[in-house]
């Protein structure tokens, strides 16, 4: 080796250390596109948010999903489009709702989900579809199924899955057991999607195992489980499974969609997601109303009253699912309080307290001097919609049906009540859910021999809304709504 090159390469550094000054340079310049040159890099928000998506981990990860309520905090300080990560933008905005949830008619609108990537059984479901075009595809049929028309022609099975909510209450009349509505509800729910959606041999075998590896790690759902037929023997052929006299089952295998779309897997995966919504979301909301409901003899009396009014005391014809010779749920369409209790419930379970973004794919969003590009993640929370004062007025976490009753209802807060989500992924349930959770409370407060309910040592914090997940939830050490029955 030449003398005169040795002193350059003893002065060398050694390869480790070249190689943390390479990797301090590609951070530096990581560090400067974030906060420079991004495409986003016009919109405010907290630096070290901007710079690293550890800031997000550490409040939704190491704190339990206390990210949302940050954001909050995070908007009155930075304004009204902000950013919460160096990829995704969250607005507060409600006038900018129809233009990040849109319908999805005029242009292409993808999920932003990396939030819930994971859940891989029901990766192939439509819930998980990220892309605008196969999303549409794979809803469509259920988007029927789910429809309100559907809905109503299956509200004489509804109606019939609602009353063991009151039989099951009857058993603990006069006893000293405590009901736990929690898993009462959730039960009910495991029953209501098992005779809409599946029978006894679509919940055989295959996809029964894939329900219960789904979900034997939570408490909730192994009650729910535990009211589902058992499986048959091993050996019933797998066509069985899918056989087109089944309910939802034979409504997706004779749809329109493409043969590859029809496969076992695909078929269970939107099966298990209708499963796991109705399981998880309608005894949150049930539990909700009916503490409240329980909380406030005001309300449970008018409530009560309106039902005697509707449905009368001839129990005879109301244990045919009528009222003289109308539907009871025909009647219950008419009860204006038992629905502004039901829709209060709902706006106060929240769904997602963080809603999923969206990407708008084919426009920028435009809004006050902003450009938002396309294909930008932009969303927003149901908690900051459903509890905006400037629409809710000054009460926003107070249960009070009143303001739904005509008269006081104001066209904001349809605009704002973002529980079931907004635009082309609005909650497939929707329709579900309110007829069934009226049925439930008629089953439970209406006229007759009633079981009478009184709450036992449960206060608001152990059902309140105050976590957010996947979905919201109540504190981890939240009682759950347990009552008496008299
Ligand atoms: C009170 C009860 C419920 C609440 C609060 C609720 C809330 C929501 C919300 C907020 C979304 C949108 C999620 C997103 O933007 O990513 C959603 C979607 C969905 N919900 Fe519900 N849900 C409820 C009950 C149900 C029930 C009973 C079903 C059963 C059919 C259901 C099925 C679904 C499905 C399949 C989706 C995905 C829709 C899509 O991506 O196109 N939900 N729900």
């Amino acid at each position: 080796m030449s003398e005169h090159l040795r002193p350059l390469l003893e002065a060398a550094p050694s390869f480790p250390v070249a190689l943390l000054g390479f990797l301090f340079v590609c951070l530096l310049a990581l560090c400067v596109y974030r906060l420079y040159l991004s495409p986003l890099a016009q919109f405010p928000g907290p630096r070290i948010a901007v710079l690293t998506g550890w800031y997000e981990f550490y409040y939704d990860i190491i704190l339990d999903g206390e990210y949302v309520f940050k954001i909050e905090q995070l908007h009155k300080e930075y304004g009204p489009i902000i950013r919460i990560n160096p990829w995704e933008l969250h607005a507060s905005d409600p006038i900018l709702l129809p233009q990040i949830y849109s319908s999805g008619v005029k242009r292409r609108v993808e999920k932003y989900s990396w939030s819930q990537s994971g859940l891989r059984l029901i990766e192939e479901s439509h819930f998980l579809t990220e892309s605008h075009e196969l999303h549409r595809l794979r809803r469509k049929p259920l988007g029927t199924f789910f429809s309100q028309k559907n809905i109503d022609n299956m509200e004489p099975a509804i109606w019939q899955v609602s009353q063991r909510i009151r039989i099951k209450l009857q058993t603990f009349r006069g006893s000293e057991s405590v009901a736990n509505m929690n898993d009462l509800f959730t039960a009910v729910s495991a029953d209501l999607v098992a005779a809409l959606a599946f029978d006894e041999v679509a919940l055989n075998n295959r996809l029964y195992k894939l329900v219960k590896q789904q979900f034997d790690s939570s408490r909730a759902a192994r009650s729910a489980f535990s009211k589902l037929p058992s499986p048959l023997p091993d050996e019933t052929d797998e066509d069985e499974l899918l056989s087109p006299d089944t309910k939802l089952i034979a409504h997706l295998l004779h749809s329109n969609l493409p043969e590859q779309e029809k496969t076992t897997e695909r078929v269970c995966a939107e099966l298990l997601t209708v499963f796991t919504a109705t399981v998880f979301n309608i005894p949150r909301a049930m539990v909700v109303t009916t503490y409240h409901i329980l909380a406030n003899p005001a309300m449970k009396k008018k409530l009560c009253q309106e039902l005697d009014t509707l449905l009368g005391p001839d129990m005879g014809s109301r244990r045919r699912g009528l009222t003289g010779d109308t539907p009871i749920w025909v009647k219950l369409n008419q009860a204006e309080y038992l629905k502004a209790c039901v829709k209060e419930g709902v706006r106060l379970v929240f769904g997602p307290l963080r809603s999923t973004a969206r990407r708008n794919l084919d426009a920028p969003i435009v809004y006050k001097g902003w450009v938002i590009p396309p294909g930008t993640p932009v969303g927003m929370s149901a908690w900051l919609l459903n509890t905006d004062p400037e629409v809710w007025g000054p009460d926003p976490l107070t249960f009070r049906p009143e303001r739904w009753l005509p008269g006081n209802h104001k066209a904001e807060m349809d605009r704002n009540f973002a529980s079931m989500g907004k635009g082309s992924r609005t909650c497939l349930g929707i329709h579900l859910v309110y007829v069934f959770m009226r049925h439930l409370l008629a089953a439970m407060f209406g006229p007759g021999d009633q079981p009478e309910l009184r709450l036992y040592e449960t206060e608001e914090s152990d059902v309140a809304t105050t976590v957010s997940g996947i979905s919201g939830i109540a504190k981890k050490e939240a009682r759950g709504l347990r009552v008496v029955v008299r």
